[in-house]
């Protein structure tokens, strides 16, 4: 069952109610995490605390919650939903102004979660994307996870009006990530991903895609990777939350390998399913 918890009540999402001078809405002044649960655990949740602690910092927003009261609070909001898969959604805003003013004036910050079901990639079900290179556009502060979105909506928009499933975004001719999302290039057996920087969302999915592959004694470097190079990859990869590994078979009209998930992602596909079976049986 979908719920929703706002500052403190608990309720169906579409019961959930905000006042139109909230930051969020107004200025879109807010941070978010989306979380993965499986098998009713909560799937990376310290990496995701730790992010949303960072987020809060660079836009400096306090609020009165330790790691451990959030750590607390999701846990209780997936027993609520009862839900075996599902994906949380938590999002913190600078809170109710009295008026509209750019300054901030004081608020407490509003606290949103929503917890709604998920039904997870099965492996046969993989489609390779189709997805084409964008110029990106957006603030250089890509590596905060706030809830302005607009430009990345524009650019997915775009690529979808043009009949692609994304866009890779591409700075000075160089990858940043997809729309939401990291991404990955495998060159004869190395797997490539651009290193973390303020252009890029540091990804909790493309942490874990990378220390599984160095656990199953693949090749990776974190290097910045030419927008150039993509279309001579043997495989190309995007990694989110939700989305886990998934393969891309097309760039720009061009082929990747031979259109097909590769071999190397499959392998991580599947490496990835037992991390996430170990989560649930609780195995280190
Ligand atoms: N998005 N890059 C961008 C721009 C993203 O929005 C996301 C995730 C990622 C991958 O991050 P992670 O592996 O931590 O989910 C990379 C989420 C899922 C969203 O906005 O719905």
């Amino acid at each position: 069952m979908a719920i929703a918890y706002l500052n403190g009540a608990w309720t169906a999402p579409s019961d959930a109610k905000i006042s139109v001078f909230d930051r969020g809405f107004m200025f879109g002044d807010g941070v978010y995490e989306v979380m993965p649960v499986y098998g009713g655990k909560i799937f990376t949740k310290t990496a995701h605390l730790e992010r949303l602690a960072r987020s809060l910092r660079e836009i400096r927003l306090t609020t009165r919650f330790s790691e451990d009261d959030w750590s607390q609070l999701l846990d209780q909001a997936v027993v609520k939903a009862g839900e075996d898969n599902a994906l949380i959604y938590l999002q913190v805003t600078r809170g109710v102004a009295p008026e509209r003013s750019h300054a901030y004036l004081a608020a407490e910050p509003t606290v949103l979660i929503t917890v709604t079901p998920f039904t997870p990639n099965n492996e046969q079900d993989i489609v390779s994307l189709r997805v084409c290179t964008k110029e990106d556009f957006r603030w250089h502060r890509a590596d905060i996870k706030v809830t302005s979105l607009i430009a990345n909506g524009m650019i997915k928009n775009e690529a979808l009006a043009e009949g692609y499933h994304d866009a890779i975004m591409v700075r000075a001719g160089f990858v940043t990530e997809a729309t939401s999302s990291n991404v990955f290039m495998v060159v004869d057996s190395e797997i490539m991903t651009p290193p973390k920087s303020e252009l890029l969302l540091h990804g909790i999915t493309r942490e874990e895609v990378i220390r599984i592959a160095q656990g199953l004694d693949l090749k990776v470097k974190e290097c910045e990777v030419q927008a150039s190079a993509l279309e001579g990859a043997d495989e190309v990869w995007l990694s989110a939350t939700g989305m886990e590994v998934q393969p891309i078979g097309e760039i720009n009209g061009m082929q990747v390998g031979d259109g097909k998930p590769g071999p190397i992602w499959r392998q991580m596909f599947r490496a990835f399913q037992d991390e996430k079976q170990k989560a649930i049986e609780c195995i280190d």
